[in-house]
């Protein structure tokens, strides 16, 4: 064949091919046979073997590519990607729409607003960025400010146009949506493992998120993820936001048919009571409504508060509840000492996931809702949250079920436990039990330390059992064949774990204080040490990393306590925790260990910060406690630090204000002690954003 009708026939080829993808993958409704595609797929791949030069990044042979190399790198979102307030009842929705209402200055008489509801798709975000037609990068929401780029991953997935449809209204376009596995995938991948005698994925979320985070194209490209997106990135000359959905269906991306444009709260409470059943015949899961303003200029006239937008907000269906039988109470031993009983239930599926497991916090929980072991008890989880025991059904006791107590002595060295006056936790007294050191190398190569990816309880486990870690330090310097010789780990996911241990060794300096576990010592003052760190030492011209890393840890290993309570948020017992830190044998060198073993921090720190602190909240020390319905906890402490402030764990004297949420307990009670202002969800929002 001549090269120029080669050409010609690619084209064609990949025309047909694209648009055959997006009549089954976006509109359900393919118009050529399996076969026939893959016929097609066929022919193009040996025209591009044959003509290398007509190979194309976007053709869609090109959907899997190589495995990735080390860690994914990070992409920092241009406009942040957001999360919702939320709403639990019919009435909350209503003082959502009175919200809206009185932002946007519309009085009793004036009409109804205009919303359009949509389905909360209970995947994982993504954001697509094209460039002309061509699809370019994809990537994980991460923190909100900072996710990962998937692009290798993402583009195996079939119902992302690697080809826009039509010319798009801007030469870039993003696209936020939402990948997520569908119930027949996800059972058959759980039939398959079966089949295979492996472990089974507990839930579709967690698999999806996985898959997407995992490093090889062709087993993203097996799991058969689909998506809905949802949001594009920009107003573009368009005056709503269904008719910004209109442009993505039209551009070529997958939208749910069942979003939905009405008229006033009282159709947004229909539409969601519409869907808490009809959800369950979906082949995906939901969880919950999403309920926008369809305007694009009121939308910018009401705005944001902090991290979520007043425009939007999400209709949580409420909690699953199902009956299951408590097998046993086994109780777990924390990095701290903490004993904290764990309930083992026969399996039960609720809230899209197999629960086997949940916490029963402490003893006093136990007694109070007269948990017995043997017991039929009322099982919940709700989204995100951990699932819980509400309660134990008396009625269906047969006299068999017993009563339990925590043990008296540590249930991994035996140790003879501690509960101190006034406090509702046991402790193991002993800082050398077993327990702690694993839990203390999960903390420090877990989500707010290290981050080493991969390194979770099993991996840990054998790795301190067979003495090839005893200290964090240790973790830099196994190999790949060590890793290949544990348990589990096939020569692919032991390079894997190297890669992302390899990955970990430069992280910001309060990442990595955070990390050692110091008593008292949490992420913030983990950053407030850096900052102090920073600003302290300055760089010499053309230090390194690892010199600089290293005079810091000197600095930080050798201050007084008087010295460290000079520093801007911290107080007495934290600069003890750290004194005594550095005057343990065990642990005083464990810093400089790292930094020998090739630790260091990154320069310039990301996190910590040189300059004072701006916005409302600056000099300012607030303590968070109970579960605001718009904020997680880490949510709400960044916007606190993203203000200025300094977010606290604990009430004391000098806190400045307590936001409270629902459920709070002793803190509040303190707080209330001592006098300290106490603010809702609504002041604190206001707060926030300097309004008052
Ligand atoms: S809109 C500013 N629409 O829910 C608006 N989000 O809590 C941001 N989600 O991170 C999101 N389905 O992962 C929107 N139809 C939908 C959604 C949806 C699922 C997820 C999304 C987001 C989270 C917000």
């Amino acid at each position: 064949m001549a090269v120029t009708d080669a050409a010609a026939r690619a084209r064609e080829l990949r025309d047909q091919l694209n648009e055959a993808n997006q009549r089954y993958h976006v509109l359900d409704a393919p118009t050529i046979s399996d076969q026939e595609y893959d016929r097609l797929f066929r022919e193009l791949v040996d025209l591009e073997a044959a003509h290398p030069e007509l190979l194309v990044p976007d053709s869609p042979t090109q959907r899997v590519g190589a495995p990735i190399e080390g860690g994914f790198p990070s992409v920092r979102h241009d406009v942040p990607m957001l999360s919702l307030g939320n709403a639990f009842t019919a009435d909350e929705l209503r003082d959502f729409d009175a919200r809206v209402r009185r932002g946007l200055g519309l009085g009793a008489d004036d009409p109804p607003v205009a919303y359009v509801c949509e389905l909360k798709i209970d995947g994982l975000a993504i954001s697509l960025r094209y460039e002309g037609r061509s699809f370019v990068r994809g990537a994980t929401r991460g923190d909100g400010t900072t996710g990962e780029d998937v692009t290798a991953n993402l583009r195996t997935v079939r119902a992302i146009p690697l080809q826009l449809a039509e010319d798009p209204p801007a030469d870039r376009l993003e696209v936020r949506g939402e990948v997520f596995m569908p119930r027949g995938a996800f059972a058959a991948l759980n039939e398959q493992l079966e089949r295979e005698g492996k472990p089974l994925y507990a839930n579709a979320r967690n698999t999806t998120a996985g898959t997407v985070r995992q490093k090889d194209p062709a087993v993203t490209a097996s799991r058969r993820l689909s998506l809905w997106t949802y949001q594009l990135v920009g107003a573009h000359g368009l005056a709503t936001h269904s008719e910004s959905l209109d442009l993505l269906r039209r551009l070529g991306f997958p939208v749910n048919p069942n979003v939905r444009r009405v008229s006033g709260v009282e159709e947004v409470i229909a539409y969601t009571e519409e869907w808490s059943e009809a959800r369950k015949e979906l082949e995906y899961e939901t969880d919950g409504i999403v309920i926008k303003v369809d305007a694009l200029d009121a939308q910018e006239r009401l705005g944001f508060v902090s991290r979520a937008p007043r425009w939007a907000t999400a209709y949580k269906f409420p909690a699953e509840q199902v009956t299951t039988k408590l097998e046993e109470i086994e109780v777990y031993v924390g990095r701290t000492g903490a004993l904290t009983p764990v309930a083992h239930v026969t399996p039960v599926f609720v809230g899209g996931t197999t629960v086997r497991n949940a916490t029963l916090h402490n003893i006093d929980e136990i007694r109070r809702k007269d948990l017995r072991v043997g017991d039929t008890v009322v099982l919940q989880r709700a989204g995100d949250v951990i699932p819980e025991v509400v309660s134990a059904v008396v009625d269906a006791r047969d006299g068999s079920e017993t009563v339990w107590d925590m043990p008296s002595s540590c249930p991994v060295c035996g140790t003879a436990v501690m509960r101190e006056e006034g406090e509702v936790v046991t402790r193991c007294p002993n800082p050398y039990c077993p327990a702690q050191r694993i839990g203390g190398l999960l903390h420090f190569s877990g989500r707010g330390g290290m981050d080493v990816d991969g390194l979770g309880f099993k991996i840990m486990m054998q790795l301190v059992e067979r003495e090839l870690v005893r200290e964090p330090a240790d973790i830099f310097r196994l190999d790949v064949e060590t890793l290949e010789s544990l348990e589990r780990l096939g020569r692919k996911s032991a390079e894997n774990l190297f890669a992302s241990i390899e990955a970990s060794r430069r992280r910001p300096l309060g990442r990595i204080i955070n990390s050692l576990g110091i008593r008292h010592v949490g992420e913030q003052t983990a950053i407030d040490l850096a900052s102090w760190l920073v600003a302290e030492l300055p760089r010499d011209d053309g230090e390194s990393e690892e010199a600089w890393t290293r005079r810091a840890a000197d600095r930080l290993r050798d201050a007084s306590v008087d010295e460290l309570t000079a520093v801007y948020g911290i107080g007495r017992v934290v600069a003890e925790g750290i004194e005594r830190f550095f005057a343990d044998e065990h642990t005083r060198d464990t810093l400089h260990r790292l930094i020998d073993a090739g630790v260091s921090a990154e320069a310039p720190d990301p996190g910590a910060s040189a300059t004072p602190p701006d916005g409302p909240l600056v000099g300012k020390t607030l303590v968070v406690t109970g579960t605001l319905p718009g904020f997680s906890r880490s949510e709400a402490e960044e916007a606190i630090r993203a203000a200025g402030g300094h977010a606290a764990s604990s009430v004391s004297a000098k806190t400045d204000y307590l936001v409270a949420g629902d459920k709070a307990g002793s803190k509040l009670a303190m707080a209330e002690k001592l006098g300290v202002p106490i603010l809702d969800e609504d002041e604190f929002r206001s707060i926030l954003e300097g309004s008052s």
